[in-house]
């Protein structure tokens, strides 16, 4: 039997993540959104199947504002909730966004409790501490997703400033998901050649500054609306970690519980995707530079999940 990916919101994430799911052969797919918006989810979903032929895969994609279309879900992907406009914070979408995520958590709950969850509405660490408390699904189960992006970007930024290949670029990037992030040059490795012995200090800090603002600069010239590509390509390798059981370790908003001295919030931290979900939070030793500015980005997502209020 197929797998089931159930899509939650099936806007410009949404449907780029649903023609990823579809050619990597990954199950079923489900597109959930609300009524009014649900005719063109369901065109959606039929023009990807019209892509079939052409592309190779076999599965049921389907389009749906019923909840209980979703019974059975391996994998949530949740996108429900309205993104970034010129000018706009991830925390101006709060209020919005918190009264969506708490149907989607009421949805979901009832419907795929078994499901692995991924969470890429903004603001993101708000949005999944919600997401996981209204759910009161075990952590391993619920994931946010931004570093995965966060360090794509930050890879690819090297990429382009050093005239390398980015697949032999590895990095990573912790914290909050917005401009106190903090990605980690001194781990940094080119071909296993650190980044700090070839690239001087200038382009490191023109680098970790893009990649703290790289969603506004996409965001200023879209005028309307974020990026979708990438974000929807960095939760699919989540998505595909735990159901092919890969085991790969990814940046993941993830709930700490002592690790990195964070309790109780979600933060973007190193962790073990595989078929348990959530199995690992690696834990890196970090200067003391480096976690001062992990306590930053912590106050800055501790502050939005108050204002959450749940
Ligand atoms: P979009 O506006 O194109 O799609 C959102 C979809 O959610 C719409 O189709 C809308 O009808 C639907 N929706 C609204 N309320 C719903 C509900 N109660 N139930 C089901 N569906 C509902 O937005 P886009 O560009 O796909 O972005 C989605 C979210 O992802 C935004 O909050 C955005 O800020 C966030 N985002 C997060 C990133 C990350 O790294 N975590 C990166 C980029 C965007
Ligand atoms: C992004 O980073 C706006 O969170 C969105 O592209």
């Amino acid at each position: 039997m197929r797998k089931k990916i159930a899509l939650i919101g099936g806007g410009q994430i949404g449907q780029i993540l649903a023609m990823l799911a579809a050619q990597k052969e990954m199950g079923d797919i489900v597109v959930l959104d609300i009524p009014d918006y649900v005719n063109p989810v369901k065109g959606k979903a039929l023009d990807l199947m019209e892509m079939a032929p052409h592309g190779n895969y076999d599965a049921e994609i389907t389009g749906t504002s019923d909840y209980k279309d979703i019974t059975g879900a391996d994998v949530v992907i949740i996108t429900a909730g309205l993104p970034r406009k010129a000018g706009m914070t991830r925390e101006d979408l709060l209020s919005t966004n918190i009264k969506i995520i708490s149907a989607v958590a009421a949805g979901v709950k009832e419907n795929a409790p078994d499901a692995f969850c991924i969470v890429l509405t903004n603001p993101l660490d708000a949005m999944v501490y919600t997401f996981h408390k209204l759910t009161g699904f075990p952590k391993n189960q619920v994931v946010g997703m931004a570093g995965t992006l966060d360090t794509a970007r930050y890879r690819a930024f090297l990429s382009m400033e050093l005239g390398v290949s980015v697949t032999d670029i590895a990095g990573t990037v912790l914290g909050g998901h917005g401009p106190t992030m903090v990605p980690l040059p001194r781990l940094t490795t080119v071909g296993g050649v650190p980044l700090t012995d070839i690239a001087d200090q200038d382009l490191i800090d023109r680098v970790v500054d893009r990649t703290r603002k790289a969603g506004t600069e996409i965001v200023q010239l879209f005028g309307k609306g974020s990026a979708f590509f990438s974000p929807a390509w960095s939760a699919i390798v989540i998505a595909e970690s735990y159901l092919k059981d890969k085991k790969r370790v990814l940046p993941c908003a993830a709930l700490c519980e002592g690790e990195y001295d964070v309790s109780g919030l979600f933060i973007g931290v190193p962790c073990l995707i595989g078929a348990k979900g959530l199995e690992k939070i690696f834990e890196i030793s970090l200067s003391d530079d480096e976690k001062a500015k992990l306590q930053v980005t912590k106050e800055k997502v501790q502050a939005t999940v108050d204002e959450c209020n749940v």
